[in-house]
């Protein structure tokens, strides 16, 4: 039976494309290390499918626990999702984010090919983009400013020059922009270890009174009301990008990139009024400096993603901070194991 196997399955992304997977009737076989994730998000997503993901415990890093995998399953796609993905920290640690995002690529690559697997989805990031001008297209120019964005350009460059060396690979590179929001039951969502860095689960935590305000990074922007604008998208909207690119890898040879996000930009203080709207009552915050490697603006341009891929986002800002306060309001610990 064709079989999808998916790593970093039990992620806050990866919990919402292996949902889309199963409901759309996919075998899916799911690795994850957990180091920064729990078994309980794939053991929600079978209660809410009726459906079972095959989990192995393995990183990407560990070669013979992969091989071990690949053998014990007929898969056909990779959709490759495990990595680091936090700004501050791969500033901080740079050695570790490139050991685990080219390192488990590296790895992934090998095995797949010494079992015929030739067809993958893979989690990149708009922070390819680096300092460009906003909105992004594909076509534009690369130039990632911090270690974890260089990391997601070197593996998109692997994965070019992978598919350059043999007509049998398809390689779609999916370049999300703001993920956000969570799956309507409440039941799976952002589970974050720490202090959150990004915006949303960091309202809905104070929200929810586990911070005391939200510090705004900076009003003095050229933008529509000087806060940073971003492309915020519902993370069931990203998941159902990934099965929009796996149907396009049947007609797409080679390595392409599609940027997943709304196209339309939202302001941090729009992005409070929403949250503010959803959650019934304010949410205590204040103005900051700007954060140092921000960016004014980065909304996508979908054209591509629109007709290349048959694919557009169905939810709005509203909803998206409306699931996210259901999981947040449902899950104040988040998972607890
Ligand atoms: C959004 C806006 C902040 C927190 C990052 C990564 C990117 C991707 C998504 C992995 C900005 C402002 C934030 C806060 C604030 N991750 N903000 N107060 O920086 O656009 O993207 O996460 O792929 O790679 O770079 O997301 O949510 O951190 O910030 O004012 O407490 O909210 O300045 O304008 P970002 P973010």
């Amino acid at each position: 039976m064709p079989t999808t196997l998916v790593t970093g399955a039990t992620g806050y992304i990866g919990s919402h494309v292996v949902l889309a997977l199963l409901e759309a009737g996919h075998e899916v076989v799911a690795v994850d290390d957990l180091s920064n994730s729990s078994p309980e998000s794939l053991r929600r997503v079978s209660q809410l499918t009726g459906r079972e993901a095959a989990f192995h415990e393995v990183s990407v890093l560990d070669r013979v626990g992969l091989t071990k995998v690949f053998a014990s399953h007929e898969i056909d796609t990779v959709v490759h999702l495990a990595g680091l993905k936090a700004v501050g920290d791969s500033v901080a640690d740079p050695l570790s984010y490139y050991e685990v995002n080219l390192g488990g690529s590296m790895n992934l690559v090998r095995v797949m090919a010494e079992y015929g697997v030739f067809r993958l989805v893979f989690s990149s990031s708009a922070t390819v983009y680096g300092e460009g001008i906003s909105p992004f297209a594909e076509t534009d120019g690369l130039g990632a400013v911090n270690p974890y964005g260089r990391t997601k350009e070197i593996q998109e460059y692997l994965f070019g020059d992978v598919a350059a060396s043999g007509s049998q690979w398809r390689i779609a590179l999916l370049r999300y922009f703001n993920p956000v929001g969570a799956h309507v039951s409440g039941r799976i969502g952002e589970d974050p270890v720490g202090k959150p860095n990004n915006l949303v689960p960091f309202v809905m935590q104070t929200a929810a009174g586990r911070h005391e305000q939200v510090t705004i990074h900076g009003d003095d922007y050229a933008t529509i009301d000087g806060t940073g604008v971003r492309d915020y998208i519902h993370v069931v909207d990203l998941a159902a990008g990934h099965l929009a690119a796996l149907g396009a890898l049947d007609t797409h040879v080679g390595c392409r990139a599609w940027n997943l996000g709304s196209g339309v930009g939202s302001s941090v203080k729009e992005v409070m009024a929403a949250a503010e709207r959803a959650v019934g009552q304010p949410i205590p915050h204040q103005v900051g400096p700007r954060r140092p490697g921000d960016v004014a603006e980065a909304v996508a341009d979908v054209s591509r993603a629109n007709d290349e891929l048959a694919w557009t986002t169905q939810r709005t800002l509203d909803d998206m901070v409306t699931d996210h306060w259901r999981w947040q309001q449902s899950n104040p610990q988040g998972y607890t194991d």
